[in-house]
């Protein structure tokens, strides 16, 4: 099925809708993005990546081309125009597309680019992953460092992604200095022997997650122990549990590292809890 896409302002068949050569998303990866997930038809966390739009362009001095009350509008005209029941809505905004490559930033007169689509994902509440969990191998964490800002800079996490596929594993968590920062596009946890839960803390070295905010926030609510500090691959293979968090995977749980399991090597009751809570709570405030 052809997608109906927005670009700039209109509504598109996909295969019409065409971006510059000289566009600084594609020669600079000068660009933006955020992805929201769609349950029943609704937006999950809709403000939560509004905020964190605003914030990544002005970070980057980034006109802000769209208000939050019409990007709401797009969002929900896409999800009607294309049937989504469950899925993703991409959005990407690039400082647009000057008539040359110039390093230098292009004319303030020169309008972003911003671009949204359509993922459709049936059943993206109910993935079978989230019952048998996920392996992970660690790879070093060459990044940049502003990871806080969601750019298009995604060649790195996408070479993590391959090298855990070739080690016949889904994802991969990058270490920096001996401790883990984050998975290639999700926050990482460990939940200790204690039955505390482990996050990095924020910072410029991690993405400020808007399912991470959403889920500690729901910890806390339900007693359970939260600390955000680093950790090492040392201490998550000898955790009870480990998990995941982003808005495509939610929570989901991480069952190996490097080749050793992580406690009983299967899905944990902590991980599972937090799942349900987040979906639960996130169908009933979904927009
Ligand atoms: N990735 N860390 C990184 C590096 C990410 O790319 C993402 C999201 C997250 C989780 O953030 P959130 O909970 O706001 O989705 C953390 C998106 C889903 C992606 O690139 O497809």
């Amino acid at each position: 099925m052809t997608r109906t896409v927005y670009l700039n302002g209109a509504y598109l068949p996909e295969n019409e809708a065409k971006v510059s050569i000289f566009d600084r998303g594609f020669l600079f990866a000068d660009g933006v993005y955020e992805v929201t997930s769609v349950l029943n038809g609704k937006l999950v966390d809709f403000d939560g990546h509004a905020k964190r739009l605003d914030r990544s362009l002005s970070e980057l001095e980034m006109k802000t081309p769209i208000s939050t009350e019409d990007l709401l509008k797009v969002h929900r005209q896409l999800v009607e125009r294309n049937g989504i029941v469950d899925g993703l809505i991409y959005l990407q905004i690039t400082r647009g597309a000057p008539d040359d490559r110039d390093f230098a930033f292009p004319p303030a007169e020169t309008e972003p680019t911003i671009v949204l689509f359509t993922q459709n994902k049936p059943g993206l509440a109910d993935a079978p992953q989230a019952r048998t969990g996920i392996k992970v191998i660690s790879v070093e964490d060459l990044r940049w460092g502003r990871r806080d800002i969601k750019t298009v800079q995604l060649l790195y996490p996408s070479l993590g992604k391959m090298a855990a596929k070739k080690a016949g594993c889904d994802d991969a968590w990058m270490v920096e200095d001996g401790v883990v920062t984050e998975g290639t596009s999700n926050n990482a946890y460990i939940v200790t022997k204690q039955g505390t839960i482990v996050t990095r803390q924020l910072s410029n070295d991690i993405l400020h997650g808007i399912t991470r905010a959403a889920v500690l926030r729901f910890a806390r609510e339900a007693q359970m122990k939260v600390e955000e500090r680093p950790f090492t691959i040392a201490e998550a293979q000898d955790a009870a549990e480990a998990f995941i968090t982003s808005a495509s995977a939610f929570v989901m749980p991480v069952v190996e590292i490097d080749g050793t399991p992580v406690g009983e090597g299967a899905v944990g009751p902590i991980a599972t809890r937090l799942r349900e809570i987040y979906l639960e709570e996130m169908h009933k405030a979904a927009v």
